[in-house]
């Protein structure tokens, strides 16, 4: 179990994750109108948090992880203070326009549709979220023995658990999207095409209907 400093560090001083969450920051920032309010949920130890309120956005941060809410009140003590980072106890604590989920949060879920329903009072008419999943297609995995041991069930079912790796689940996008129905649709997948098979990690926008 990493306690949330060892967390931070780790996953700040790895290139390839710092480039992946550059990614996703930047079509978060992109999505959200200049000024609104977001929620970053499962936010960790606060590092998109503290760039989201950096870029002019009040950011509710919800994390149910004691270890990363303590990291998290150290790492965003400046903006804690202005009021610019704002935890919360419950995602219903806010109203926003987007709410992004970086790094897998959505795979710690065995059925995203409760959470969708709660998200849907959570989002304005035309807002969007945004999560990064780990991508149940990328083939850097198939050397292991649980990704290989999972393929007919992933292409079947479209989920699978490892009961190993922590209660982490994987998903194809399409039973994702089917969860999110009525309240949300997936606007877009990314990556597409080739690169399906070669980024450890996916993001899927969903609009609020
Ligand atoms: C890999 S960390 C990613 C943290 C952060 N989003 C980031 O970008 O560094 C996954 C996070 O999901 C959180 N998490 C796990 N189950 C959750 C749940 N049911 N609701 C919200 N967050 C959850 C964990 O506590 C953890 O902070």
């Amino acid at each position: 179990m990493h306690t949330g400093e060892q967390y931070h560090k780790f996953i700040l001083n790895s290139p390839r994750d710092q480039a992946v969450r550059d990614r996703f920051q930047k079509i978060a920032l992109e999505l959200l109108p200049a000024g609104t309010d977001m929620l970053d949920f499962g936010a960790g130890t606060g590092i998109d948090a503290k760039a989201y309120a950096a870029s002019g956005h009040v950011t509710f941060v919800y994390e149910p992880s004691e270890a990363m809410r303590g990291y998290l009140a150290q790492y965003c003590r400046d903006e804690i203070d202005r009021g610019t980072v704002v935890t919360v106890t419950s995602p219903l604590a806010c109203k926003v326009q987007g709410v992004t989920a970086n790094f897998a949060v959505l795979n710690y879920f065995a059925d995203h549709s409760s959470l969708f329903e709660e998200l849907s009072r959570v989002i304005h008419h035309g807002g969007f979220f945004l999560a990064s999943m780990l991508n149940p297609y990328y083939l850097g995995d198939a050397r292991y023995h649980w990704w290989r041991a999972n393929v007919m069930k992933l292409m079947r079912s479209g989920h699978y658990a490892v009961p190993s790796e922590s209660g982490i689940h994987r998903f194809a996008p399409r039973v994702v999207a089917r969860s999110a129905a009525p309240h949300f649709r997936l606007e877009r997948l990314i990556p597409r095409g080739f690169g399906t098979a070669t980024h450890l990690y996916m993001f899927l926008l969903f609009r609020r209907a």
